[in-house]
């Protein structure tokens, strides 16, 4: 009896590795999103997964992806799927672009660089944000891989173009131009929060780091957080009174130093000073998608800044559609907001988009175990888009077309 117990019951070897165990156990980016939540104090936590007002963009741009159906085609022979394809003229592993995003190094010391390494072997684009933790020559330096850069234009327009330089002597190969930060939109939880940034650890924050002991150890542990591209390009331009350290509200401190006099002519302006490409980032219609491409643009990401700005801004996967049938062939298109799984990239791809770019998702897996944690959420997207392909019925990613999808 127990010799043919024995037979069919084997034990599972035990993980030594924490991080690889906790991670076993993670399912899909909710998964990430919790593990992140009991790690990150709450106001850090807050400051990445919360969203402007209502926070009615953040949840529709989640939910008008689950409200589209794909049309399953069958015996198809789908033994050899290929999810690589072209974005800006290059190839990458599948339509996905790590979307750039503000203070990766208050979810995991390592922030930027961490993503940065697992993007290039993962073999997509990685993006800097100007309001980034790391900066340009700091990722180049660890990152062979494909990197762009993310650029608001400053009421001070020799620090964009210090900013532009220094892309250039770094390799980095393409630059988006963020166009819906006129003014920063209203996050309420950082509001009641006070959440300053960089984040200091004051009296008010003491009881909350307590209770997440491994943030505030690897936080005091670390060199500080600073505004890091700002810091070297003000340094560079001889002004050393900022260092980029000093604690603010980002709404202050965007709101003092983010041009709301932005128009095209600046546009034309930044491409007048960068030989690569430019995308536009934040477009949300068919006409301003227009106009990026009379101005002869490379690419525009439609994006409400993952419902962070305008609250009663449209779902961002409804916008796809319309800006290809205008526009599609004539620029790229890319979309971020509400993209949680391989079969939301696939449904983008669909309708018309040819990559989607992540924000979140690459957060909570950072704040979720660090390196490791960004690797197995590219692995979870690369899966999901497989698979989601077999049971579809296509092949290759030019074979996703509208006839896949619902309208
Ligand atoms: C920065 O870009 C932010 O959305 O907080």
């Amino acid at each position: 009896m127990l010799e043919s117990l024995r037979s069919v019951v084997s034990l599972k070897p035990i993980e030594r590795d924490r991080t690889t165990r906790r991670l076993s156990k993670a399912a899909n980016i909710d998964d990430y999103r919790a593990m992140a939540k009991r790690r990150l104090p709450a106001g850090v936590f807050d400051y990445i997964d919360g969203g402007a007002e209502d926070e009615s963009a953040l949840s529709r741009n989640v939910s008008r992806f689950g409200d589209r159906t794909l049309i399953p085609r069958v015996l198809r022979d789908v033994s050899n799927i290929e999810t690589s394809t072209s974005i800006l003229g290059a190839s990458a592993s599948m339509p996905l672009i790590i979307a750039p995003t503000g203070f990766p190094r208050i979810a995991h010391p390592d922030g930027e660089l961490a993503t940065a390494r697992s993007a290039a072997r993962h073999d997509i684009p990685f993006s800097l944000s100007t309001m980034g933790t790391r900066s340009i020559e700091e990722v180049a330096d660890v990152c062979d891989g494909r990197k762009w850069f993310q650029v608001y234009v400053w009421r001070d327009r020799e620090l964009t173009k210090d900013m532009l330089a220094r892309c250039k002597e770094n390799g980095f190969e393409a630059l988006y131009i963020t166009v819906d930060t006129a003014v920063l939109g209203r996050r309420e939880r950082d509001v009641r929060r006070g959440m300053a940034l960089p984040p200091k650890l004051g009296l008010d924050t003491f009881i909350e780091g307590a209770m997440r002991p491994g943030w505030t150890m690897e936080f005091l542990r670390n060199d500080p957080i600073v505004f890091s591209n700002v810091a070297v390009s003000t340094k560079r331009l001889g002004d050393n009174t900022e260092d980029g350290s000093s604690a603010v509200s980002l709404a202050e401190y965007i709101n003092s130093q983010f041009d709301p006099r932005l128009s095209w002519d600046d546009v034309e302006w930044i491409r007048s000073q960068w030989d690569g490409p430019v995308i536009l980032k934040g477009i949300q219609s068919v006409a301003d998608a227009k106009i990026a491409v009379e101005h002869g643009l490379d690419a525009v990401a439609l994006s409400n800044h993952g419902g962070r700005q305008l609250d009663s801004s449209p779902a961002i996967i409804d916008l796809v559609a319309p800006v290809a049938d205008a526009v599609g062939g004539q620029i790229e298109i890319y979309c971020d907001g509400g993209v949680r799984r391989g079969s939301d990239v696939v449904k983008a791809v669909a309708l018309g988009a040819d990559a989607c770019m992540i924000g979140r998702p690459h957060l909570y897996a950072l704040g979720a175990a660090g390196e490791a944690g960004v690797d197995h959420m590219l692995d979870f997207f690369q899966a999901g888009i497989e698979q989601t392909m077999a049971l579809t019925g296509v092949n290759s990613i030019a074979d996703i077309d509208r006839d896949l999808i619902t309208e």
